[in-house]
């Protein structure tokens, strides 16, 4: 049976630390969900339309891949599209409590779905959505940091600010 599983996140916007984690998962897994989540609680820099597009753009060349945008509960989403796995990405210490407490918590709504984690490049390991945005709006640059897709759009998004 193929595995399935599903890599969350807010990706606004997505950068090179998310697409290699994609390209990582999708040698693990035969198919992979990457879920654009619409979190109410958080302000977007981007619509969620514009973070899949984005996504969409940048693993153009990649097969085996959705992206689906989703509001709601994770653990619902990940049985409804038929996923036993949900990816996360830790780039440092920093990143595991966060995550562990999330593993923990959507284990306890739903057993069956396992969290795996997995290390970005090390390279990657400093990049952050919320800092590229910090930094792209002060007008440095992100080239080498985002998909060449996402830097475009960062400069559109904050030259019409
Ligand atoms: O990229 P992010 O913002 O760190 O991703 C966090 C995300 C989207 C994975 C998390 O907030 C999430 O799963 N949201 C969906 C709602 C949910 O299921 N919350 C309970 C998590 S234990």
């Amino acid at each position: 049976m193929a595995t399935r599983a599903v890599y969350p996140g807010s990706f606004d916007p997505l950068t090179n630390g998310h697409l290699d984690l994609i390209e990582r998962s999708l040698r693990i897994f035969d198919e992979l969900i990457v879920a654009v989540v619409i979190n109410p609680a958080k302000t977007a820099l981007f619509t969620d339309a514009e973070r899949m597009d984005m996504i969409r753009e940048a693993t153009r060349g990649l097969r085996h891949i959705d992206i689906i945008v989703f509001e709601g509960l994770l653990v619902d989403f990940v049985a409804k599209v038929g996923a036993g796995a949900i990816v996360r990405g830790i780039r440092a210490v920093s990143d595991f409590e966060y995550e562990f407490q999330m593993a923990l918590m959507n284990r306890k709504l739903r057993e069956d779905i396992e969290t795996v984690f997995l290390m970005p490049h090390e390279a990657y390991s400093y990049i952050s959505s919320r800092l590229i945005k910090e930094i792209a709006g002060y007008g440095a640059t992100v080239t080498g940091l985002v998909p060449p897709g996402v830097e475009k759009r960062l400069t559109e998004k904050f030259r019409r600010r």
